[in-house]
């Protein structure tokens, strides 16, 4: 089990030039915004209000850098999918985030997440895709699985990997309300990291 003894807001960036100047390894979360990405940070390094979390679609606007024990550095990426936003805007989401996955040796992780109880979308399709063609690895999470009764979870979760289609990692069921999987997360982060801790 990880234990987190420290964990603080480094800084926010927009572009390559404002990343931090570090040789962290880095692991980036990603997905639909509102899906739960800063929630899950949260349960993850068990502070309530290190990242902000919001029920406003569109809270997490830059890349945030997070420092867990002066070891490993946790990113929090701008959510996408969110309907209401400008073309404008889409588009500087897509060369945020898109720089920092093709452009960041750090990089060693992203977590993408999808929501439990929905199949996936095209964006989320199309991201999933484009990240495996990458050198990091790519950890599927399923989370609000609290909103899914007990007994139709394993069913769910099989429905979710169906959509996900075969290459696909299996997504590891989450819950920021109870907590369930954060260990499985943590784990899956940490294999083969070499990490010292
Ligand atoms: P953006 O930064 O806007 O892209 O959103 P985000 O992906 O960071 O989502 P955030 O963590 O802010 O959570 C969005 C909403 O979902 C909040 O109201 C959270 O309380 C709620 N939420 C997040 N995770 C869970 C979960 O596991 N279960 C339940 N029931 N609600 C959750
Ligand atoms: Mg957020």
């Amino acid at each position: 089990m990880m234990q987190i003894r420290k964990a603080e807001f480094l800084k926010s960036a927009s572009s390559g030039r404002q990343y931090p100047d570090h040789d962290l390894p880095e692991v980036a979360f990603a997905g639909r915004s509102n899906v739960g990405k800063s929630s899950l940070i949260n349960v993850l390094v068990n502070r309530k209000k290190l990242v902000r979390t919001s029920s406003t679609p569109g809270r997490t606007q830059l890349l945030n850098f997070f420092v867990i024990n002066d070891r490993l550095c946790l990113v929090d990426l701008p959510g996408y999918g969110f309907a209401k936003v400008a073309k404008s805007v889409r588009n500087s989401w897509q060369k945020m985030v898109g720089d920092y996955l093709t452009k960041r040796p750090n990089l060693k992780r992203v977590i993408l997440i999808l929501d439990a109880r929905r199949d996936p979308r095209p964006e989320d399709l199309d991201l999933i895709r484009n990240l495996q063609g990458y050198d990091f690895k790519t950890i599927l999470v399923a989370t609000k699985i609290d909103k899914v009764r007990n007994t139709k979870q394993s069913p769910r979760l099989l429905e979710l990997e169906r959509s996900l289609g075969k290459s696909v990692p299996k997504p590891l069921p989450f819950s920021a309300v109870t907590g369930e999987g954060k260990e499985a997360i943590w784990e899956s982060i940490l294999e083969d990291l070499a990490l010292p801790l």
